[in-house]
C-alpha cells in the first residue's frame, strides 16, 4: 500500500492537491490517501466528500505525514513536513525551485523533490502540465476581473439612445493564459488585439478573431526555444517593441499582461511613461506580478492607480477560482503519480530514466540535481 499525505497549505493558498475525483483514482491505484481535516475547505471539497471517495481524514498534519511515501502539495512544503515522511519519500508540488535558499534545506532532507512547473512540454505530459492548467484559469479570471473593475461596458451596444462602443482589450504575451484571455475577452464582446515575441502566436491570435500586433523582424522569427518558451529579447528588439506598444496602448481600455521567460524576472513591457499616456479609467491586470510584473508600476499583490490607470498585480488568480483550479491541479498530480506506481504490485516503482521523472526531479539523495538549478544548462 502506497501512503499518500495531503496537509494544509499556507493561509493565503486556497487550492489543495487532491479532489474527491483524484482520491477515488488514487485509491483505485492502490494508495491510501490521508488528508489533514479541512485541507479542501478553500476549494469547497468537504472532508465528507473526500472521505466518501476513500480518503482517511486525520485531525492534524503529523498524522497525515507520518510514514507517508508521497506528499502532495500545491505550494512548497516546510522542511519539518518533509522530515516527518518516510526517508526518501516523494514530494510533488509547485516548488518555485529557483529560490535556492529555500530549496537547499528541503533537498537536505534526502526526499525526492519534484517540481511540477518543470514538467516537460511533450504530448505525453500534457495531462500533467500544471502551468497550463492554472494559467488557463488565470487568463480567464484576469479578463473577468478587469471587466468588472472597468467603469464601462465591454460589448458594443446599438441602442435608440446611441451606440456604446466595444471596449478595446490588449493582451500582451500569448501563452496559455494569454490565449484564454483573448477567448474570454472576445466572448464578452471586446475588440481584442494581442502581442507576443514568438512567431507561432500570430496564427493563434488571428484564429481567435483578434488582431496581432508585433515587431516581426529576423529576431522575432528566432524567438522560440525548442521547449516552446520565449527567449529573452535583445535591447534593440525591446526598443522597437516598446515604440510599437506605446502607440497601441494609448487607445486601449483593458490590458492583460502575461509575458514570462522561464527562470528570469518578467520582462518590463509597459513603462511609467506609457501608463501616463494611457486613457484615464483604463485597467491593466498584470499576471506576471508574481515574477516582478510586466509594468514598471506593478506592485505584486496590490492594486494601484497611477495617472488614472488602475494596475492590478494579482498573486494567485487561479486561487480565486479555487474549486476549478484544485480539480485540474489534482488531476495533473494524479497523472504524474500514476507513472510511479506499479499497478499490479500496488507499490512505488519509479523509473528514474523516464523523461518526465528526470525533467521534474529537482532534488535526490540530499542534493539539488536538476540541471537548470545546478548550472549545467540554461
Ligand atoms: P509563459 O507563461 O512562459 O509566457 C507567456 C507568454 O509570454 C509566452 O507566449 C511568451 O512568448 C510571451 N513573452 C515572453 N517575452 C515577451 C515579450 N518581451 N513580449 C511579448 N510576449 C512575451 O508561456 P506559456 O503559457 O507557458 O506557453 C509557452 C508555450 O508552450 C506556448 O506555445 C504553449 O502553447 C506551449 N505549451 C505546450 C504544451 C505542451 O506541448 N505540452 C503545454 C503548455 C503550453
Amino acid at each position: 500500500m502506497v501512503m499518500v499525505a495531503v496537509t494544509h497549505e499556507t493561509a493565503d493558498e486556497p487550492r489543495v492537491a487532491v479532489s474527491p475525483e483524484t482520491v477515488k483514482k488514487l485509491t483505485a491505484l492502490g494508495c491510501k490517501v490521508r488528508v489533514q481535516a479541512g485541507s479542501g475547505k478553500g476549494s469547497n471539497f468537504s472532508d465528507d466528500a473526500l472521505k466518501a471517495q476513500g480518503a482517511e481524514i486525520v485531525p492534524d498534519a503529523a498524522s497525515a505525514l507520518s510514514g507517508a511515501d508521497i506528499l502532495l502539495k500545491v505550494r512548497r512544503p516546510t522542511t519539518e513536513e518533509i522530515k516527518a515522511l518516510k526517508p526518501g519519500a516523494i514530494v510533488a508540488a509547485i516548488l518555485d525551485p529557483y529560490d535556492k535558499a529555500a530549496m537547499e534545506p528541503l533537498a537536505g532532507t534526502g526526499a525526492n523533490l519534484f517540481s511540477m512547473e518543470f514538467m516537460p512540454r511533450i504530448s505525453r505530459a500534457q495531462s500533467m502540465d500544471v502551468l497550463s492548467s492554472q494559467a488557463n484559469l488565470a487568463g480567464y479570471k484576469a479578463v473577468v476581473d478587469a471587466a468588472s473593475m472597468f467603469g464601462q461596458a465591454m460589448p458594443m451596444m446599438m441602442t435608440a439612445a446611441g451606440t456604446v462602443p466595444a471596449a478595446k482589450v490588449f493582451i500582451m504575451g500569448v501563452g496559455v493564459a494569454g490565449l484564454q484571455a483573448i477567448a474570454t475577452a472576445r466572448r464578452m464582446g471586446g475588440a481584442v488585439s494581442a502581442t507576443d515575441v514568438r512567431p507561432a502566436t500570430k496564427e493563434q491570435v488571428q484564429s481567435l478573431g483578434a488582431k496581432f500586433v508585433a515587431v516581426e523582424d529576423e529576431e522575432f522569427k528566432q524567438a522560440q526555444t525548442a521547449a516552446g518558451y520565449a527567449k529573452p529579447m535583445s535591447a534593440e528588439y525591446q526598443k522597437k517593441q516598446a515604440e510599437l506598444v506605446s502607440t497601441h496602448l494609448k487607445n486601449q481600455d483593458i490590458v492583460v499582461t502575461t509575458a514570462l521567460i522561464p527562470g528570469r524576472p518578467a520582462p518590463k513591457l509597459i513603462t511609467r511613461a506609457m501608463i501616463a499616456a494611457m486613457k484615464p479609467g483604463s485597467i491593466i491586470v498584470d499576471l506576471a506580478a508574481e515574477r516582478g510584473g510586466n509594468t514598471e508600476a506593478t506592485e505584486p499583490g496590490k492594486t494601484v492607480i497611477v495617472d488614472g490607470v488602475k494596475i492590478v498585480g494579482p498573486l494567485n488568480l487561479a486561487g480565486t477560482v479555487a474549486g476549478n483550479a484544485s480539480s485540474l491541479y489534482a488531476k495533473n498530480l494524479y497523472a504524474f503519480i500514476e507513472l510511479m506506481i506499479d499497478k499490479k504490485e500496488k507499490t512505488l516503482n519509479v523509473n528514474w530514466d523516464d523523461e518526465i521523472i528526470k525533467g521534474t526531479l529537482v532534488a535526490k539523495d540530499g542534493k539539488i540535481v536538476h540541471p537548470s538549478l545546478t548550472g549545467q544548462s540554461a
